[in-house]
Protein backbone atom coordinates (compact mmCIF):
# COMPACT_ATOMS: atom_id res chain seq x y z
CA UNK A 1 0.00 0.00 0.00
CA UNK A 2 1.45 3.50 -1.00
CA UNK A 3 2.38 5.70 2.10
CA UNK A 4 0.48 8.46 2.29
CA UNK A 5 1.70 11.96 2.13
CA UNK A 6 2.12 14.19 5.82
CA UNK A 7 1.10 17.52 5.20
CA UNK A 8 1.51 18.92 8.67
CA UNK A 9 2.32 17.29 11.73
CA UNK A 10 1.23 19.24 15.28
CA UNK A 11 1.67 18.70 18.76
CA UNK A 12 -1.03 16.34 18.94
CA UNK A 13 -2.46 15.57 15.49
CA UNK A 14 -1.12 14.82 12.16
CA UNK A 15 -2.37 15.97 8.84
CA UNK A 16 -1.97 13.47 5.67
CA UNK A 17 -3.57 14.32 1.93
CA UNK A 18 -6.97 12.82 1.94
CA UNK A 19 -7.94 10.51 -0.69
CA UNK A 20 -9.76 12.96 -2.44
CA UNK A 21 -8.72 16.41 -3.82
CA UNK A 22 -9.75 19.05 -1.03
CA UNK A 23 -9.78 16.68 2.18
CA UNK A 24 -7.26 15.70 4.68
CA UNK A 25 -7.04 12.84 7.24
CA UNK A 26 -6.51 13.76 10.73
CA UNK A 27 -4.97 11.61 13.25
CA UNK A 28 -5.32 11.79 16.52
CA UNK A 29 -1.80 11.49 18.64
CA UNK A 30 -2.24 10.19 22.45
CA UNK A 31 0.61 13.17 23.21
CA UNK A 32 -0.43 15.36 25.63
CA UNK A 33 1.99 19.26 25.52
CA UNK A 34 1.54 22.08 27.56
CA UNK A 35 2.51 25.28 28.69
CA UNK A 36 3.80 25.80 25.01
CA UNK A 37 5.31 21.83 25.26
CA UNK A 38 7.53 22.45 28.22
CA UNK A 39 5.62 19.93 29.68
CA UNK A 40 5.13 16.47 27.23
CA UNK A 41 3.64 13.15 28.08
CA UNK A 42 2.16 10.20 26.29
CA UNK A 43 -1.45 9.72 27.26
CA UNK A 44 -2.88 6.00 26.69
CA UNK A 45 -5.80 6.08 24.28
CA UNK A 46 -5.94 10.08 24.37
CA UNK A 47 -6.09 9.65 20.57
CA UNK A 48 -8.81 7.85 20.95
CA UNK A 49 -11.50 9.63 22.55
CA UNK A 50 -10.54 13.18 21.32
CA UNK A 51 -10.91 11.61 17.64
CA UNK A 52 -14.60 10.33 18.86
CA UNK A 53 -15.31 13.39 20.95
CA UNK A 54 -14.64 16.23 18.05
CA UNK A 55 -16.48 14.03 15.43
CA UNK A 56 -19.68 13.88 18.06
CA UNK A 57 -19.39 18.10 18.44
CA UNK A 58 -18.78 18.26 15.00
CA UNK A 59 -21.58 16.00 13.78
CA UNK A 60 -23.74 18.13 16.40
CA UNK A 61 -22.83 21.47 15.03
CA UNK A 62 -23.29 20.04 11.55
CA UNK A 63 -27.43 19.41 12.54
CA UNK A 64 -27.72 23.27 13.96
CA UNK A 65 -26.60 24.14 10.61
CA UNK A 66 -22.97 25.60 12.11
CA UNK A 67 -20.46 24.89 9.13
CA UNK A 68 -17.41 22.96 9.98
CA UNK A 69 -14.34 20.85 8.35
CA UNK A 70 -15.95 17.09 9.72
CA UNK A 71 -16.71 14.62 7.28
CA UNK A 72 -16.85 11.24 8.57
CA UNK A 73 -14.70 9.26 10.96
CA UNK A 74 -12.51 6.52 9.62
CA UNK A 75 -11.40 4.50 12.33
CA UNK A 76 -10.34 4.54 15.69
CA UNK A 77 -7.68 7.51 14.96
CA UNK A 78 -8.75 9.18 11.78
CA UNK A 79 -11.34 11.17 11.08
CA UNK A 80 -11.59 12.61 6.76
CA UNK A 81 -12.10 16.47 7.11
CA UNK A 82 -12.13 18.94 4.34
CA UNK A 83 -8.61 20.77 3.87
CA UNK A 84 -9.08 24.81 4.75
CA UNK A 85 -6.96 27.69 4.89
CA UNK A 86 -6.64 27.84 8.52
CA UNK A 87 -6.63 31.61 9.65
CA UNK A 88 -3.92 32.25 12.23
CA UNK A 89 -5.76 32.71 15.23
CA UNK A 90 -7.17 31.25 18.28
CA UNK A 91 -10.25 32.31 18.76
CA UNK A 92 -11.84 31.89 22.80
CA UNK A 93 -14.42 32.10 24.33
CA UNK A 94 -14.65 32.23 28.37
CA UNK A 95 -18.35 32.18 30.47
CA UNK A 96 -16.35 31.82 33.45
CA UNK A 97 -12.88 33.26 34.51
CA UNK A 98 -10.08 31.08 34.68
CA UNK A 99 -6.50 30.29 33.18
CA UNK A 100 -4.73 33.05 31.47
CA UNK A 101 -7.87 35.30 32.21
CA UNK A 102 -7.48 35.19 35.88
CA UNK A 103 -3.84 35.51 35.59
CA UNK A 104 -3.80 38.84 33.26
CA UNK A 105 -6.84 40.68 35.21
CA UNK A 106 -6.66 38.93 39.03
CA UNK A 107 -10.14 37.94 38.55
CA UNK A 108 -10.85 35.08 40.63
CA UNK A 109 -11.06 31.64 39.49
CA UNK A 110 -14.58 30.63 38.94
CA UNK A 111 -16.20 34.10 38.53
CA UNK A 112 -19.39 34.16 36.11
CA UNK A 113 -17.94 36.80 33.46
CA UNK A 114 -21.21 39.18 32.40
CA UNK A 115 -21.24 37.61 28.97
CA UNK A 116 -19.51 35.26 27.29
CA UNK A 117 -15.99 36.97 26.35
CA UNK A 118 -14.23 36.28 23.07
CA UNK A 119 -10.65 36.59 22.81
CA UNK A 120 -7.97 35.92 19.78
CA UNK A 121 -4.53 34.74 20.25
CA UNK A 122 -2.09 34.92 17.51
CA UNK A 123 -1.13 31.34 16.51
CA UNK A 124 2.43 31.48 17.18
CA UNK A 125 4.45 28.81 19.22
CA UNK A 126 7.49 31.33 19.41
CA UNK A 127 5.85 33.86 21.06
CA UNK A 128 3.87 31.32 22.84
CA UNK A 129 0.17 32.20 21.10
CA UNK A 130 0.05 36.22 22.21
CA UNK A 131 -3.26 37.72 22.75
CA UNK A 132 -4.41 40.38 19.87
CA UNK A 133 -6.45 42.91 19.74
CA UNK A 134 -8.97 43.41 16.80
CA UNK A 135 -6.85 46.18 16.02
CA UNK A 136 -3.79 43.90 15.73
CA UNK A 137 -5.70 41.49 13.52
CA UNK A 138 -6.49 44.31 10.78
CA UNK A 139 -4.02 46.04 10.91
CA UNK A 140 -1.68 43.15 10.36
CA UNK A 141 -3.92 41.50 7.92
CA UNK A 142 -4.09 38.27 9.86
CA UNK A 143 -7.90 38.41 9.24
CA UNK A 144 -10.40 40.93 7.69
CA UNK A 145 -13.28 42.85 9.28
CA UNK A 146 -15.84 40.59 7.40
CA UNK A 147 -13.84 37.36 9.21
CA UNK A 148 -13.67 38.57 12.29
CA UNK A 149 -17.60 39.32 12.82
CA UNK A 150 -17.84 35.71 11.40
CA UNK A 151 -15.36 34.26 14.04
CA UNK A 152 -17.21 35.91 16.48
CA UNK A 153 -20.66 34.69 15.02
CA UNK A 154 -19.72 31.07 14.95
CA UNK A 155 -17.22 31.64 18.32
CA UNK A 156 -20.17 32.16 19.84
CA UNK A 157 -22.63 29.85 18.27
CA UNK A 158 -20.49 26.96 19.31
CA UNK A 159 -20.56 28.26 22.74
CA UNK A 160 -24.00 28.08 23.22
CA UNK A 161 -24.25 24.31 21.08
CA UNK A 162 -21.49 22.98 23.60
CA UNK A 163 -22.38 24.87 26.45
CA UNK A 164 -26.06 22.83 26.17
CA UNK A 165 -24.35 19.33 25.33
CA UNK A 166 -22.24 19.76 27.99
CA UNK A 167 -24.83 21.08 31.08
CA UNK A 168 -27.24 18.49 30.25
CA UNK A 169 -24.19 16.08 31.42
CA UNK A 170 -23.80 18.28 34.66
CA UNK A 171 -21.00 19.49 32.99
CA UNK A 172 -20.18 23.46 33.19
CA UNK A 173 -18.67 24.53 30.00
CA UNK A 174 -16.04 27.40 31.37
CA UNK A 175 -14.01 28.56 28.54
CA UNK A 176 -12.56 26.56 25.04
CA UNK A 177 -10.76 27.36 22.37
CA UNK A 178 -11.46 26.70 18.22
CA UNK A 179 -9.98 27.48 15.41
CA UNK A 180 -11.45 28.68 12.33
CA UNK A 181 -10.51 28.03 8.41
CA UNK A 182 -11.29 29.56 4.77
CA UNK A 183 -12.70 27.59 2.13
CA UNK A 184 -13.95 28.49 -1.21
CA UNK A 185 -17.22 26.95 -2.75
CA UNK A 186 -17.00 28.04 -5.96
CA UNK A 187 -16.13 31.92 -6.24
CA UNK A 188 -17.66 32.57 -2.44
CA UNK A 189 -15.63 31.70 0.77
CA UNK A 190 -16.78 31.32 4.17
CA UNK A 191 -15.23 30.74 7.21
CA UNK A 192 -15.77 26.79 8.96
CA UNK A 193 -15.08 25.56 11.91
CA UNK A 194 -12.18 23.49 11.69
CA UNK A 195 -9.23 21.72 14.05
CA UNK A 196 -10.86 19.81 16.97
CA UNK A 197 -13.43 20.16 19.56
CA UNK A 198 -11.93 18.37 22.68
CA UNK A 199 -11.29 18.45 26.47
CA UNK A 200 -7.90 19.05 25.28
CA UNK A 201 -9.06 22.88 24.03
CA UNK A 202 -12.10 23.04 27.15
CA UNK A 203 -12.13 24.10 30.33
CA UNK A 204 -15.00 21.86 31.77
CA UNK A 205 -16.20 21.72 35.22
CA UNK A 206 -18.19 19.26 37.37
CA UNK A 207 -21.54 21.01 37.87
CA UNK A 208 -21.54 19.34 41.36
CA UNK A 209 -18.48 19.25 42.97
CA UNK A 210 -16.11 21.19 40.48
CA UNK A 211 -13.99 18.61 39.72
CA UNK A 212 -11.64 19.29 36.61
CA UNK A 213 -12.65 17.26 33.29
CA UNK A 214 -10.32 18.93 30.98
CA UNK A 215 -6.03 19.21 30.12
CA UNK A 216 -5.67 21.21 32.85
CA UNK A 217 -5.46 17.58 34.72
CA UNK A 218 -2.71 17.04 33.09
CA UNK A 219 -1.38 21.07 32.75
CA UNK A 220 -1.69 20.92 37.11
CA UNK A 221 -1.12 17.14 37.85
CA UNK A 222 -4.47 16.78 39.18
CA UNK A 223 -4.89 13.62 38.00
CA UNK A 224 -5.36 10.83 35.22
CA UNK A 225 -6.23 12.01 32.01
CA UNK A 226 -7.33 9.39 30.84
CA UNK A 227 -9.91 9.04 33.76
CA UNK A 228 -11.17 12.63 33.28
CA UNK A 229 -12.00 12.13 29.36
CA UNK A 230 -13.24 8.88 29.79
CA UNK A 231 -15.96 10.67 31.90
CA UNK A 232 -16.50 13.26 29.99
CA UNK A 233 -17.26 10.64 26.60
CA UNK A 234 -19.04 8.14 29.14
CA UNK A 235 -21.43 11.18 30.04
CA UNK A 236 -22.09 12.37 26.48
CA UNK A 237 -22.85 9.03 25.33
CA UNK A 238 -19.94 8.50 23.26
CA UNK A 239 -18.48 5.26 25.58
CA UNK A 240 -20.77 2.59 27.18
CA UNK A 241 -21.05 3.47 30.40
CA UNK A 242 -19.92 0.20 31.42
CA UNK A 243 -16.29 1.47 30.63
CA UNK A 244 -14.26 1.01 34.01
CA UNK A 245 -11.07 0.92 32.89
CA UNK A 246 -8.92 4.41 31.37
CA UNK A 247 -6.33 2.95 29.39
CA UNK A 248 -7.64 1.29 26.56
CA UNK A 249 -11.62 2.52 26.32
CA UNK A 250 -13.80 0.52 24.20
CA UNK A 251 -16.29 2.30 21.44
CA UNK A 252 -19.37 2.29 20.12
CA UNK A 253 -19.54 1.91 16.70
P1 LIG B 1 -6.05 30.13 28.60
O1 LIG B 1 -6.86 30.44 29.82
O2 LIG B 1 -4.78 29.41 28.91
O3 LIG B 1 -5.83 31.34 27.74
O4 LIG B 1 -6.91 29.11 27.73
C1 LIG B 1 -8.22 29.42 27.30
C2 LIG B 1 -8.84 28.20 26.63
O5 LIG B 1 -8.14 27.85 25.46
C3 LIG B 1 -8.83 26.95 27.49
O6 LIG B 1 -10.07 26.27 27.31
C4 LIG B 1 -7.72 26.11 26.95
C5 LIG B 1 -7.67 26.52 25.52
N1 LIG B 1 -6.32 26.51 24.99
C6 LIG B 1 -6.01 25.71 23.91
O7 LIG B 1 -6.86 25.00 23.39
N2 LIG B 1 -4.75 25.76 23.41
C7 LIG B 1 -3.77 26.53 23.94
O8 LIG B 1 -2.64 26.52 23.44
C8 LIG B 1 -4.10 27.34 25.08
C9 LIG B 1 -3.06 28.21 25.73
C10 LIG B 1 -5.38 27.30 25.56
N1 LIG C 1 -1.47 23.58 23.55
C1 LIG C 1 -0.36 24.26 24.18
C2 LIG C 1 0.86 23.34 24.29
O1 LIG C 1 0.86 22.29 23.84
C3 LIG C 1 -0.70 24.90 25.49
C4 LIG C 1 -1.75 24.31 26.37
O2 LIG C 1 -2.70 23.70 25.94
O3 LIG C 1 -1.63 24.50 27.61
O4 LIG C 1 1.88 23.63 24.79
Amino acid sequence: MARRKKVYEGKAKILYEGPEPGTFVQYFKDDATAFNAQKKDVIDGKGVLNNRLSEFFMKGLTQIGVPNHFIRRINMREQLIRSVEIIPLEVIVRNFAAGSMTERLGIAEGTALPRPIVEFCLKDDALGDPLVSEEHIIAFGWAGQQDLDDMVALALRVNDFLSGCFLAVGIKLVDFKIEVGRVWDGDFQRLIVADEISPDSCRLWDIETGEKLDKDVFRKDLGSLSDAYTEVARRLGVLPSNVTHATKPTLIN
